[in-house]
């Protein structure tokens, strides 16, 4: 999968611009606050469906204007598509592709896909279970459209069913049955969903291994499994596995109407990241930590390649730098033959790799485009006349 470019109207500090991407590594550099991670929200919301860091769309609407619009053309092994989003102050977002309304965000998911590396994911290990539930989401959507459908209905669920659990108990008394439903409506979805996490994590489990042990050269092994209030027995079919999460729902009925909250479910789940044996939540070091949330990134690529058959794009905001120099050089030399875009304040930082392109962005401009990094000052600008052959 190849980025092409990407066109933006009035998003974030982005009046109008385009940007093109090379295959191979592409770094869009430029001083604090210019735009860089901006331009790598625009591509991302394409892949997630929603910006990764706005709270509220509208905040993507350049300041003054009424709406913002971006484009992304990007290459797959069927040709060439164009996704484009409007996002407006009086209405929802719409998607398009290749200029037809899409129905609901859904149905564009998974079609440019792309992993997303930035400074927050070096904590996924010690952050919460809501975090390393996101990140599974978030992986799985871009590759089964259906997951995404399966974990809004999901939702939907739970808040009708906390609704009722809520109520005082003779208003409750009526809904016993809607009630019933619900819960037998929640442990199906519970055993989908799970099922369809607990398949991709023995893909990560098998990837993190392979990346870790090239980091720490063989020294520490890694385990990833899926912690659930289900344990491994009740794993074994769907309907086993349903059968755990309705049996914790209906055991623990009293307990959830004291809360007014489904307190059983997918929405509790968690990863379990041990290495050696020990819960890397709990023990592993700094340096573990982050060694772990890097193989857990390439790991998502691995995966993302396994079920589609081409890679992902790589989107690396300013994380490089956050790194030391050993798992640097090694998250460099996993990517170098991939599409990645990179954001940095340094561009001479990537001055040893070879096919590499440059972008410098100024006040959400572009301010040059470099290509290769072979004269003095580490920077050649493309389309730039070579002085030497001029009379
Ligand atoms: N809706 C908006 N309209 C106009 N400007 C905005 C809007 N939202 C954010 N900005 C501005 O965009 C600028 C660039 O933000 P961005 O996060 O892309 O910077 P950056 O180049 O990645 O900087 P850093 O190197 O510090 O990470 C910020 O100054 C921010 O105030
Ligand atoms: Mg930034």
């Amino acid at each position: 999968m190849i980025c092409k470019k990407i066109e933006f109207l009035n998003f974030r500090n982005i009046e109008n611009e385009t940007i093109e991407f090379e295959n191979g590594v592409n770094v869009i550099h430029g001083e604090n606050a210019q735009g860089k991670t901006n331009i790598l929200e625009g591509i991302y919301l394409f892949a997630r469906g929603k910006s990764f860091r706005a709270f509220k769309e509208r905040e993507l609407i350049r300041f003054g204007g009424d709406n913002a619009i971006a484009k992304l053309t990007y290459e797959k092994k069927d040709g060439e598509n164009e996704l484009g989003v409007e996002i407006s102050k009086s209405s929802t977002k719409r998607f398009y592709k290749n200029k037809v309304k899409a129905n609901k965000t859904s149905d564009i998911i998974g079609d440019f896909r792309a992993v997303l590396f930035c400074p927050s994911h070096l904590g996924i290990i010690k952050d919460a279970p809501s975090v390393r539930r996101r990140f599974l989401d978030v992986a799985i959507s871009q590759l089964r459209p259906i997951y995404i459908k399966m974990l809004s209905k999901y939702n939907n669920v739970i808040e009708n069913r906390n609704a009722i659990l809520k109520l005082d108990e003779n208003e409750r008394k009526q809904y016993e049955g809607m009630l019933d439903i619900y819960s037998d409506e929640l442990s199906s979805l519970c055993a989908d969903i799970a099922g369809m996490r607990i398949e991709y994590i023995k893909k990560l489990d098998f990837w993190v291994k392979c990346f870790f042990d090239e980091m720490t050269k063989g020294k520490e092994t890694p385990k990833i499994t899926y912690e659930a209030n289900a344990k491994e027995n009740d794993f074994e079919t769907r309907e086993s596995l349903k059968n755990k999460y309705l049996r914790l729902l209906k055991d623990n009925l009293d307990k959830e109407i004291k809360n007014g909250a489904t307190l059983y479910g997918i929405h509790k789940d968690d990863l379990k990241i041990e290495i050696n044996g020990r819960d890397a939540r709990l023990y592993s070091s700094q340096g573990q930590s982050r060694s772990l949330s890097l193989a857990m990134k390439m790991a998502e690529g691995e995966i993302s390649r396994e079920y589609t058959g081409e890679y992902p794009v790589f989107l690396f905001d300013d994380v490089l730098s956050e790194l030391d120099e050993n798992r640097r050089k090694f998250i460099l030399s996993k990517i170098e033959k991939r599409q990645v875009i990179i954001t940095s304040c340094e561009p001479l930082d990537f001055k040893e790799l070879e096919n590499i392109s440059f972008v410098e962005i100024k006040d959400g401009k572009k301010e040059r485009v470099g290509l290769f990094n072979d004269n003095e000052e580490g920077y050649l600008e493309k389309n730039e006349p070579d002085l030497d052959d001029e009379e």
